[in-house]
């Protein structure tokens, strides 16, 4: 094994497997979201979920003033979604949102929903981790999802 470096440490990171999420917060009725692969299953009673996103992020200071997040998982054929949010200040103009209970935005034709509430950020390193109670969910069985794997995405 090798003392971790940042090169070592990502590409020893990229060999997990992963979905991809779109998270979404909102300010002033803006929506504002991120490419997200961080996400994960926290606790089951209660329902909590959580990610991690970079402190240097563009919509930081977004996640940490909103109140509520949605998780969109994404699907096989959603990769330009992956694409669109990983980009600083993604234009959302184009895209034709449907809408949850707390003023919440979501993607269509995602394999996974998740409508959460914003209960906890915790700073470690150079990340904030995000923990969130899940107040409403959907997912669809007949689409398969979009992976992430070796710094590319997979089928
Ligand atoms: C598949 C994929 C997964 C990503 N997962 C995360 C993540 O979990 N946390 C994070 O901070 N950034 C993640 N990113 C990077 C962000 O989407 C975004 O590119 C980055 O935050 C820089 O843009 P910003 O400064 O506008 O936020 C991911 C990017 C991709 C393509």
């Amino acid at each position: 094994m090798r003392k971790t470096n940042k090169k070592n440490f990502k590409k020893t990171l990229s060999k997990f497997t992963t979905g991809v999420t779109v998270i979404f917060a909102e300010k002033n009725g803006q929506v504002h979201g991120k490419t997200v692969n961080s996400f994960n299953s926290l606790s089951l009673n209660p329902p909590l979920i959580l990610f991690s996103l970079g402190n240097y992020s563009s919509s930081i200071n977004t996640f940490l003033n909103s109140k509520y997040l949605t998780v969109n998982i994404l699907s096989q054929n959603q990769k330009k979604f992956s694409d669109h949010f990983s980009q600083k200040n993604p234009d959302t103009k184009k895209i034709k949102f449907l809408k949850g209970i707390h003023n919440t935005f979501f993607l269509p034709n995602c394999i996974g929903y998740l409508e959460c509430k914003l209960i906890d950020k915790i700073k470690k390193g150079d990340h904030i981790i995000f923990i969130c109670e899940v107040l409403r969910v959907k997912s669809n069985d007949k689409l398969k999802p979009l992976n992430y794997y070796n710094s590319n995405y997979i089928k």
